[in-house]
């Protein structure tokens, strides 16, 4: 089924149709708009009747324009729901006028049709050719000369939707923006369970699913940064909903600073949800004439339950979203030298892992953290991107090509947003990191936030990562990010925009990462912030792969990868194989599980290859040869999590996007005496036959309803891997 958005006049009603849902809204009495529909495909467009809600007492306060007894702003359906009107529920938008007033109506007045989605200024956001997309662009106007626009993107093949808004100053006296969401979904059907990522550092995106109560649910951060605590991300789903059956809807916020995803359920049986950028501790002042972008967020809707709902969101990310020069793109196969040596490298080192690498067949050697300034451990020299000529003899060129000469590429390590207390950067600029004046700014890790709200700033990381980029044969950028936002004031903006700098910030983050990616367009970048924190879609955007988290022991990176799964797809995970017993958890597991758990994402090393036994050479051969044949299955296909990391075993697939080719994955996470495994694929053609690497055939049909028998005494953590592949 194709997607459209269609207008019908009479009755003044939206429809906006995608692959697998709809959503319908009207004008209304007054020019109100209010909501009446989202969910699975309907053919009918005039469902007005399921936003009417009566009012109910005084304390519902009635619309002066409408003066309805049953059309009340606090029990209707609305599309885009103001502050201070007589809608008490959660709100999307806030304005403030120049006589200090906050109360906001925002009625109707346009809108037009248009094929294509227009980039969001100075923000990342889903992209899509003409032939692609169609967005509604519609029109409202407030009493305060505030011009809102509403942006609806439907897209050709894919049951999601965008959301934005801008809000154009049309007066002549300046306004403040005390809140704007891109989003608002009234959603007319009640009871609904929320599922949210919540984790920390070592143990990101865990998913945590409960019922919503009556009251307020907020996922969100005011650190500045996503952030490792919620994920931007959140489902809303039926009581019923499983992995597999039932409605799924989800929202994912394209942004990486202070973002919340808040969810009202009300005394009448309607739940809201509102997502966008946090409004707590923000004011945008806008000037006559001004306009403002707010970022973008995905609405997808599946009614195959969670697992219908992520294949969705990483067909779409990997089409809409995902830098098309690495989208579909084979990984490098990369071995980071971090929990082989820390800060404690040199040239010859690096060099000597080089030429392991790639007698193993390795594609790159990452150096991280240590390279630069006099840093020998966390606590000097971020700012200071000069190379440390004491470790590193002849500087970048000299071991760049030394590097390239043993065989492998060259990727680098980059901490940008920040300066160390004790960096020749501070000293010479202290007026450069966020602040406020007589308060002395909090530490973390040793280090400041640079204040990217200063385009002087912004120049100087971009300056000091392109003259790296430009002095050597670089393919690769690890970019760590390893504190938040503290006293988030900048020394160059006026005392009445201070309210904006969370927000500048993010922007400066953007633009340098724009002009980087638009002038080194064959450097691969990967995110990372002390692990998988600022794991965002706006990020992805710019960094095809994501450092998932520092937690590298398997059977801990089983439950991270999975709640990563939920929005993310394989292909932007970056997962290594790293020595056991794990520095991080101490336990010890086999060299296969650790590549076999690794699989699940771009794949790499993170241990000492100097170290290994010659039969651990040997199984570094065959993983790195095994995933360079299967990794386009993982990378591009369909994932089906067959049994969650919460069983005494769990297990996954992937589905080539043909129908051709099958990879799954089975982890035995506790052994149990006795035990009877059943695992049912998913996904396959049905009247296929599929032989496996054991040469065993089986019909589509058998191994997704009688299923393969793994019973055996499977032992902690042990692990098998799976090929199938269509006969003929
Ligand atoms: C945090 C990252 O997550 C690690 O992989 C490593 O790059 C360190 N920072 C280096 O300081």
């Amino acid at each position: 089924m194709t997607s459209s958005i269609s207008f019908y006049e009479e009755k003044q009603i939206f429809k906006l149709d995608t692959s697998g849902s709809s959503y319908i809204f009207g004008v209304d009495k007054g020019g109100y708009l209010t909501h009446y529909y989202y969910g699975a495909r309907i053919a009918d467009h005039d469902v007005s009747y399921l936003g009417v809600r009566e009012g109910h007492d005084s304390s519902v306060p009635l619309s002066a324009d409408v003066d309805d007894w049953r059309f009340s702003p606090d029990t209707v359906a609305m599309e885009y729901p103001c502050f201070g009107t007589g809608d008490y529920r959660i709100s999307a938008l806030e304005i403030k006028d120049a006589n200090g007033h906050n109360s906001t109506d925002f009625r109707y007045r346009s809108h037009k049709i248009v094929a294509g989605k227009k980039p969001i200024p100075g923000m990342p956001s889903a992209f899509a050719a003409e032939d692609e997309a169609e967005t509604l662009e519609l029109v409202g106007t407030d009493i305060t000369g505030a011009e809102v626009t509403l942006y609806y993107t439907v897209f050709k093949s894919h049951p999601v939707i965008t959301r934005r808004v801008s809000v154009k100053n049309a007066s002549n006296k300046p306004m403040f923006l005390e809140r704007v969401y891109s989003a608002c979904v009234d959603f007319t059907h009640p009871e609904f369970d929320m599922l949210g990522l919540w984790g920390c550092w070592g143990r990101e995106r865990k998913v945590e699913r409960n019922k919503l109560a009556h009251g307020i649910t907020s996922f969100s951060s005011v650190r500045g940064a996503s952030g490792h605590y919620h994920n931007p991300f959140a489902a809303l789903l039926a009581p019923e909903t499983t992995e597999e059956h039932g409605d799924a809807y989800g929202f994912n916020v394209v942004y990486s600073g202070n973002y919340a995803i808040t969810a009202e359920v009300d005394a009448f049986g309607l739940t809201r949800i509102i997502c966008g950028l946090n409004h707590e501790g923000f004011e945008w002042k806008l000037d006559a004439g001004e306009e403002f972008y707010t970022p973008e967020t995905v609405l997808v809707y599946s009614a195959e339950g969670l697992g219908g709902m992520s294949r969705a969101l990483h067909r779409f990310y990997r089409e809409h979203l995902i830098n098309q020069r690495w989208a579909r793109a084979p990984r490098p196969v990369l071995v980071n030298n971090w929990e082989a040596t820390y800060f404690a490298f040199d040239d010859e080192k690096l060099v000597s892992i080089a030429k392991d690498a790639a007698e193993l067949g390795i594609d790159m050697l990452v150096m991280d953290d240590g390279w630069f300034g006099k840093r020998n451990d966390d606590r000097s020299s971020l700012g200071d991107w000069n190379t440390n000529e004491e470790k590193l003899k002849g500087g970048l060129p000299s071991l760049v090509s030394r590097v390239n000469e043993a065989g492998v590429d060259f990727g680098i390590w980059f901490e940008p947003e920040m300066a160390s207390r004790d960096s020749e950067l501070y000293r010479r600029h202290p007026e450069w990191i966020l602040h406020t004046e007589g308060r002395k700014p909090s530490i973390a890790r040793h280090q400041y936030v640079l204040d990217l709200t200063r385009q002087d700033v912004c120049d100087y990381i971009y300056d000091s990562i392109a003259s790296a980029l430009n002095s050597a044969n670089i393919k690769y950028i690890k970019w760590d990010f390893n504190r938040n936002l503290t006293e988030v004031a900048s020394a160059s903006l006026p005392s009445d925009r201070q309210g904006e700098v969370g927000h500048r910030y993010v922007l400066g983050l953007y633009s340098i990462l724009e002009r980087l990616t638009h002038d080194f367009p064959n450097v691969l970048l990967e995110g990372c912030s002390s692990g998988g924190g600022r794991y965002d879609p706006a990020l992805l955007y710019y960094f095809p792969q994501y450092w998932t988290s520092d937690d590298t022991d398997p059977i801990e990176r089983l439950n991270i990868q999975y709640g990563t799964s939920m929005a993310y797809p394989a292909s932007t995970m970056s997962c290594h194989v790293s020595a056991s017993p794990n520095h991080q958890t101490g336990r010890r597991t086999s060299f296969e599980t650790r590549g076999n758990v690794a699989f699940a994402g771009t794949f790499g090393y993170e241990l000492d290859l100097n170290k290994l036994t010659e039969h651990e050479r040997e199984l570094v051969r065959e993983q790195v040869s095994m995933y360079k044949k299967y990794s386009h299955i993982v990378n591009n296909g369909d994932l089906y999590r067959l049994i969650p990391p919460t069983e005494d075993v769990t297990a996954w697939e992937y589905v080539s996007e043909d129908g051709s080719e099958a990879l799954v994955t089975f982890v035995a996470i506790n052994a149990r005496i006795a035990p009877v495994y059943f695992l049912h694929l998913r996904g396959l053609d049905p009247d296929a036959v599929y032989v496996d690497n054991f040469g065993r055939r089986f019909f589509g049909s058998t191994l997704m309803n009688a299923g393969l028998n793994m019973t055996r005494g499977w032992h902690d953590a042990e692990s098998t891997v799976i090929y199938f592949k269509k006969e003929g």
